[in-house]
């Protein structure tokens, strides 16, 4: 056991395109932030831990499996998969504070659990890949949380390259890093819209779509070109519509990987904004605040836009000149507290970077 303090940066995610996929073995296309979460922590025998962002600090026991209902449970969640998996960390005495706005969609959650799992893999000398350690932190989102997300945010905070999105085939795993050209930024604006219904409508759409691709005897939406659900007869309306955006979101997301290595913004640009319109109507996951940060991106001159995530509130993403990317981002933001007011709504320009790092200090 490595007994100095050491230092856990663990980064957000922005997805550039791929939204709803990634539960279909399907295509996407995330990037890992600058904004991040940090963990600073030395072993101890039990685990007594300090949350900035809840001015709380708490103590437990390394076997302690007993869910709070709050940000705990991301801690106690790994070590309880890491004992299922037949690992048996000790505790550590630490703080926690983030510059990742909490909640908003930029996988704060995913944030927090890969920083507990890589800093207990480096101290206690777990063994774990990156890969490996994306897995068990979508573990405890599914089985310890209990929110049943795809392995996006998680390998995306796991294994973000800096200056890259990752184009990820989430059915294999198999990754290829795309780079993003210099000359633009991604700004990201947080509509400050309440989530509140995203579990049970996310849990819905993926019911859904989970029963499309089992009728039609697949295991992955990218085996599946538009008409092999157009012409289904054995799905109903709705599956039609769900698994279609899902079938033509994959395709997409080829599209920007390969505009993006051609550097032809203009094309991954329309692709974004087409996109943000077909979750729209044919997934029905965005609201009117989501609506309007889209189309005011556009009209301001953006190369395009669209919702970032399981929407429904949350943030949009938009792909700017990187010379004119604050000026676009105050603007986009006047505009939106013009016409909504009422949230506490903000903006971030944000830097591809690397996946979560440990330093020893
Ligand atoms: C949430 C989930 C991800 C993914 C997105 C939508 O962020 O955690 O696994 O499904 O929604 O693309």
């Amino acid at each position: 056991m490595d007994t100095h303090t050491h230092r856990v940066v663990s980064p957000g995610r922005v997805n550039l395109i791929g939204d709803h996929t990634d539960y279909t073995g399907g295509f996407v296309l995330p990037v890992a932030t600058d904004l991040h979460t940090r963990l600073e922590a030395s072993p101890a025998n039990e685990v007594t831990l300090y949350s900035e962002a809840a001015n709380d600090r708490r103590s437990f026991a390394v076997d302690d499996q007993e869910a709070n209902g709050d940000w705990t449970d991301y801690v106690k969640g790994c070590y309880t998969v890491l004992r299922e998996e037949g690992y048996a960390p000790g505790g550590f005495d630490g703080e926690l504070s983030a510059t990742l706005p909490l909640g908003s969609g930029l996988s704060s959650s995913a944030s927090l659990e890969l920083a507990v799992v890589a800093f207990l893999n480096e101290i206690y000398s777990l063994g774990l890949s990156r890969e490996r350690m994306a897995q068990i932190s979508q573990r405890v989102e599914n089985d310890f949380v209990g929110v049943s997300c795809g392995i996006m945010d998680q390998f995306a905070v796991a294994l973000g390259q800096s200056g890259h999105a990752l184009h990820i085939d989430t059915g294999s795993l198999a990754y290829d890093p795309i780079p993003i050209p210099d000359d633009v930024r991604l700004v990201v604006y947080h509509t400050g819209v309440e989530r509140s219904l995203v579990e049970t409508a996310y849990n819905e759409r993926r019911e859904t779509v989970e029963g499309a691709l089992e009728s039609l005897g697949v295991n992955s939406s990218t085996e599946l070109g538009e008409e092999d659900v157009t012409d289904a007869g054995s799905l109903s309306e709705l599956q039609r519509q769900r698994l279609g955006y899902v079938v033509r979101e994959n395709k997409r997301v080829l599209r920007v990987a390969d505009s993006l290595a051609g550097n032809d913004l203009e094309t991954v640009g329309s692709i974004l904004t087409a996109a943000h319109a077909d979750i729209a109507v044919n997934y029905e996951a965005s609201c009117q605040e989501l609506d309007f940060v889209v189309d005011q991106a556009v009209d301001r001159g953006a190369y395009g836009a669209r919702l970032t995530g399981a929407g429904w509130g949350g943030a949009a993403v938009a792909l700017v000149d990187a010379d004119d990317a604050s000026v676009f981002a105050r603007s986009l933001h006047e505009r939106y507290r013009a016409q909504f007011p009422d949230y506490e709504s903000n903006y971030y320009l944000v830097t591809p970077s690397d996946g979560v790092r440990v330093e020893r200090q």
